[in-house]
């Protein structure tokens, strides 16, 4: 009975954001002030990168990286929503969704690897400064980079395809601002066992792994520090790493808050906060978290004026 009833539903509808309607306004103008700062810090740090060869280091390459990515990864969710809004429209065509939910998963993915290969990349400068050139070789950063495209890529391939699998018969509203995989698993008609497996194993492993590197990372990081002799050098590389694991505690805390808490013990609409959090605030975030107290980012930004 299932493949007949697979093309039942064509589209589906974005409700997320759509509810309280006399906010809309105000969310529209909202939500592309902050695309716009977002794609803006973030492709100001790419050209920055680009055009000083004396920021031509893993770091600043990692960072550019990071902001490339973080240009994907909101474009993937805020332009469609800006337009939905301001149409009124909520509907977003099958096809569509599951692109949406593609790259989604993989420019969220690819962006954890980079926070975490971001926090080795300090850990050998700071722990092995003497060693930092041979450990952190241009080709090292470069499969670095690669090997987390390529896992993500594929990573992200596999919950889309388990995704196209599932038969949706007649509920097509999706109590999200974008497609999700926990909103559509609910609108499903089918059993969805394989595909809750793969997110708890597989994306748990894919989440867990950068986490775990970057919270070993920081704290080889912190014992180092406090045995620094200098105060001000200590209070100086604190607030630095302060600042860098805040974004991570916001980045990692909504993204495991939101999809390895039983879904009974939360309701959508705090789903729908924790989400904005991730998907919009923190690649808002970023460039501003890493490059404010840098000066030779501040000295490259002042030269592209
Ligand atoms: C990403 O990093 C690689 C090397 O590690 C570098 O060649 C490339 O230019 C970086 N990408 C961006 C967008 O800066």
């Amino acid at each position: 009975m299932g493949w007949k009833n697979k093309t039942t539903v064509s589209e589906f509808l974005l409700m997320g954001l759509f509810e309280g309607s006399e906010h809309q306004h105000l969310l529209f103008w909202l939500f592309l002030l902050m695309y716009l700062v977002t794609v803006i810090g973030n492709l100001l740090i790419i050209v920055a990168v680009a055009f000083n060869t004396h920021l031509h280091t893993p770091m600043y390459y990692f960072l550019a990286n990071l902001s490339f990515t973080d240009v994907n990864f909101i474009s993937t969710i805020v332009p469609k929503m800006l337009v939905n809004i301001q149409t009124q429209n909520n509907s977003i065509s099958y096809s569509d969704c599951l692109t949406q939910l593609y790259f989604f998963i993989m420019f969220g993915s690819v962006d954890e690897f980079l926070l975490a290969t971001m926090a080795y990349d300090r850990y050998v400068a700071i722990c092995y400064p003497l060693h930092y050139a041979v450990m952190m070789r241009p080709q090292l950063c470069f499969l670095l980079i690669s090997i987390s495209w390529a896992i993500n890529g594929l990573h992200s391939l596999l919950h889309t395809l388990l995704m196209n699998e599932l038969v949706f018969c007649a509920k097509n509203e999706i109590s999200h601002f974008f497609c999700d995989l926990n909103p559509l698993l609910k609108l499903s008609c089918t059993d969805i066992f394989i595909n809750e497996l793969m997110i708890l194993t597989i994306g748990g492993l894919a989440g867990m792994t950068p986490f775990i590197c970057i919270i070993i990372s920081y704290m080889y990081i912190s014992l180092a520090i406090l045995r620094m002799p200098s105060a001000k050098g200590k209070q100086k590389a604190f607030s630095t790493c302060s600042s860098h694991l805040s974004v991570v505690a916001l980045f990692f805390g909504t993204v495991f808050g939101v999809y390895f808490s039983p879904s009974s013990n939360h309701s959508s609409h705090s789903d729908i906060i924790a989400s904005v959090m991730y998907t919009v605030v923190t690649p808002m975030l970023n460039p501003f978290i890493y490059t404010l107290r840098n000066r030779d980012m501040k000295a490259a930004l002042q030269r592209l004026f």
